[in-house]
This record gives C-alpha cells, structure tokens and sequence, in this order.
C-alpha cells in the first residue's frame, strides 16, 4: 500500500559521481556525411543565470551574488565565472571545488528528541541541523507531515511541494512504523481495537483506519499507520487507558533511517 512511487534512496555521493561522469564526458555528437547529428539521448544543458540559481539555491540573495561571487571560487565547465549575469549549466558549477547543491532536495534526517518541526517558533528547530544555506533557499524546505518535539526518528524534508503533497496525502495510505514505549505495561486487548477500522479519538469526525500493532514487551510495542493524524500514536494510546513516554518513527513508506545517527541527515533520491 506504499501507493507513492517507487523509493530509490541513493544519497548524495551518487549525485555527485554523476556529477563529475558529465563533466568529464565529451559531448556525444557524431557526424553523419558532413552533418552534425545529435544523439536521441543527448541532454542539452539548461543555461540560466548565475544570480538566479545562487539565490534559489540558497546561497545567497540576488542583491548579494556579486559579493558572493567575489569571495567565492565559481567555476563553470572548470572555467572561472567572475559575473552575476554569465547564463551556466548548474550541473557544471562548482563552488569552491563542491557541486551545487541539487535543484531539488529530498531529505532524510533522524530527528533528536527536544528538536521542533517548525521554521518560526521558539527552541531548537530541525533546520538547524541542516546547512544555514537551505533555510534560504526558494521554494522553501518543509518537513513531509511533523514529529512532536519528544518524538525521534525518521524525519522526511523537501522543496518539491507535489512530492509533499503525494507524501502526506490521506489517499495514499503511506504507511508509518513507530516504535512507542509505554508507561504501563500492555492489556492485551490493544492489536484488536487498533486493527477494528472502528477507534474514534477526540474531536475527530471519522473513526481512524485500521492500524497494525506488535507487542515487543510489556511496556514496548509497534505500531504500523496509514495515515497521519495529530498526536495520533499518543492519543491512540491515551484512548486505551496507556501513555506513551518515548516515541520514535523507525520507517516511512520503504524508507528506513538505516545508520543514520540522532541529527544526522542525508540526500535521498527523489522517489520516481
Ligand atoms: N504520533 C504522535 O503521537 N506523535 C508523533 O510525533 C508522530 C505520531
């Protein structure tokens, strides 16, 4: 039922060898008895400002980019580019030695404890784990659905608002694997009224679909959901009588945090 797409979750060090694969490669264009042929596949750079990608891209404003460019190494196609208004192909920009960043990011990050999904309010926000550059860039990154700030795990990010969209949409049942620790020990009863498609929490007006549980212990268990409501692990808990006291998002559709360490974070590929 992951119902979004295929997953691919090759993380940025594939981005980058494929970088450097196009830079190296010469262009591809055979000659057919005197006339130049362009293969089918052949990709034509896309050849945009350089103002306009540094401000996108969340390294600098558009007022900004010459100083920026002043104090930075830009090269492009391994030449310098010393003007704001030079039009260069992104995939062939480097700045001081690094490849841009890509057009579209796709964040996979294991949220700390204590850390809030939000870009405004008050305390440690989950952006400050990312590069300052990316809290810049234009459209905006946002978090795919949130975490509460006590809840840890798996954290997905974007600035592709049709990948949020089909991310979070209730239609596509992606499913969400928590681990939640208990501060009483288990009834019993909980995998039934969880399963029965017939659980109706507060303030809400349809009951919530039916949602897998695994008893890992008395006090510990899994819960695999198909939707994302408000607090829903907690309250579903709280509906049975119980409370959650540590919560932690292990999976998101295929995506799995693997090594990823509390307040690390990495490039995925965006599902196709
Ligand atoms: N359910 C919750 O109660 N909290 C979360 O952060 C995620 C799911």
């Amino acid at each position: 039922m992951v119902g979004a797409g295929s997953w691919g979750l090759a993380v940025i060090a594939k981005r980058q060898s494929s970088f450097v694969r196009r830079q190296s490669r010469p262009p591809r264009v055979t000659t057919d008895e005197g006339r130049l042929t362009l293969p089918n596949d052949l990709e034509l750079p896309t050849m945009i400002r350089l103002d306009r990608i540094l401000s996108s891209r969340g390294y600098s404003t558009r007022s900004q980019a010459k100083g920026f460019v002043r104090h930075h190494d830009i090269l492009f196609d391994g030449k310098k580019v010393e003007r704001v208004d030079d039009k260069v192909d992104p995939a062939l920009v480097t700045i001081d030695g690094e490849p841009l960043d890509p057009e579209s990011l796709f964040i996979l990050m294991n949220k700390p404890v204590g850390y809030v999904c939000s870009h405004r309010e008050q305390g440690d926000l989950i952006y400050s784990l990312l590069p300052e550059r990316w809290t810049y860039r234009n459209p905006q990154v946002a978090t795919v659905g949130r975490l509460d700030k006590d809840t840890s795990g798996l954290l997905l990010l974007t600035d592709d608002g049709q990948l949020l969209h089909r991310l979070t949409s209730p239609k596509h049942h992606v499913p969400r694997v928590y681990l939640a620790t208990l501060d009483r020990a288990l009834r019993g009863d909980e995998a039934k009224i969880f399963q029965s498609g017939a659980l109706m929490l507060e303030d809400e007006e349809k009951p919530l679909l039916p949602a897998e549980m695994e008893v890992l212990a008395e006090t510990q268990a899994r819960l695999t959901l198909h939707e994302g409501r408000y607090h829903q692990v907690r309250r579903m808990f709280a509906a049975v009588g119980n409370h959650v006291t540590a919560l932690h998002r292990e999976k998101f559709g295929i995506i799995a945090l693997d090594d990823l360490q509390p307040g690390q974070y990495r490039l995925l590929e965006k599902p196709g």
